[in-house]
């Protein structure tokens, strides 16, 4: 499926017209009072919004929402926000259609034709184009992933990105930044995700500047990079500057893609000095001309010098770092998930894990 895409309300609007939506489902959380964007869906006529979720949406609220869209009948979901209310959406409408007696997380997913129209208000996570989705349910974490999870369309507006906070905007750029270098030495990568992955970093190479800027073109650019690093993971998924971050952000409270960031900082200088360690089945030579290539996607002309400038770009960014506890590397080290470790092209064991993680806090 070709995903469409728009840059403002008139594409979507056109959109809608096209393909005969008239009652829509919007799930969006309270953040989109800030945007411009609300007044376009104020003005439409049939639109029920859905914003019984939280972050780290539940499983109890995917439920209100598959009975609401029932109840209203809506041609659509239109998902805005960023991870959570996609989270949402996807879910509702991959649920939608599935027997609401019993519980929709032990049942096959049946595909339905339910449309799915994605507005992302950050530039970061590429939910936009992913298969994957995240909820709840008592306290435990469920990965759902189906292909007709990813939305048909997207709305990818610069002027929602105006109001961003500054944290958000570099740590959710941050996200971005290591999904494209992620996928890219993934040991899941094919020539098409390379390709994405070349795309996203060469936005963000050129573009993060004016993005931090807050100027529209740097703010256009970012949620194409975004969406284009998201088309990537979807092929090949994170590696371990993502399977080791998701701690980061709980114990120490800061941000996801900040978390990664400093994950794939320590990481890459790691991985150039133990490509002998390499897992990919395409061989020790492919990893060290991917990490080779990467750095002239980035403009240098070694992988030492691109995995120092990215160390440097994140540590310029000026957030803050995290101040760990004695006990932390434990818990730390014990949180690390072995199936997503599993796309990551050098083999980490538990000591290399401990190292890296001192290498990120100390
Ligand atoms: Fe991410």
């Amino acid at each position: 499926m070709k995903q469409r895409i728009f840059t403002d309300a008139a594409g979507l609007d056109n959109y809608l017209r096209e393909t005969g939506v008239g009652k829509i489902m919007l799930v969006c959380d309270g953040s989109i009072e800030y945007l411009k964007l609300n007044e376009y869906f104020k003005g439409l006529p049939e639109v029920i919004r859905f914003s019984d979720f939280t972050p780290n949406p539940q499983y109890e609220s995917v439920i209100s929402g598959v009975k609401l869209l029932k109840q209203i009948d809506a041609d659509a979901i239109i998902a805005v926000g960023g991870g959570s209310a996609m989270d949402v959406a996807k879910c509702v409408k991959l649920f939608s259609n599935m027997n609401e007696n019993e519980n929709f997380l032990e049942q096959r997913i049946v595909p339905n034709n339910m449309r799915l129209i994605a507005v992302p208000t950050t530039a970061g996570t590429g939910s936009e184009a992913t298969r994957f989705a995240v909820i709840y349910c008592n306290g435990e974490k469920q990965s759902i992933t189906h292909e007709t999870a990813v939305p048909e369309a997207v709305l990818m507006d610069p002027s929602v990105l105006e109001t961003l906070p500054e944290y958000q905007r570099k740590a959710t750029m941050l996200d971005a930044f290591c999904h494209g270098i992620e996928s890219f030495w993934s040991v899941n990568s094919t020539d098409e995700s390379r390709e994405y992955s070349k795309e996203a970093l060469r936005l963000i190479m050129e573009h993060n500047q004016s993005y931090l800027k807050n100027e529209k073109s740097g703010n256009a650019a970012m949620l194409r990079a975004a969406n284009i690093a998201g088309k990537a993971i979807n092929i090949t998924q994170t590696t371990a500057g993502h399977a080791m971050c998701y701690k980061l952000t709980s114990l120490y409270g800061i941000a996801h893609g900040h978390a990664a960031a400093l994950c794939v900082s320590a990481l890459w200088p790691y991985m150039i000095e133990h490509t002998d360690m390499c897992v990919d089945p395409r061989g020790k030579g492919y990893l060290e001309n991917t990490l080779d290539e990467i750095a002239g996607v980035m403009g240098f002309t070694s992988g030492k010098e691109t995995a120092g400038y990215f160390k440097e770009f994140v540590e310029k960014l000026g957030l803050k770092k995290p101040l760990p506890d004695n006990g932390d590397y434990k818990i730390l080290k014990k949180s690390v998930n072995p199936v997503r470790l599993k796309n990551h092209p050098i083999k980490l064991t538990d000591e290399a894990i401990s190292e890296l993680y001192h290498r990120i806090l100390d």
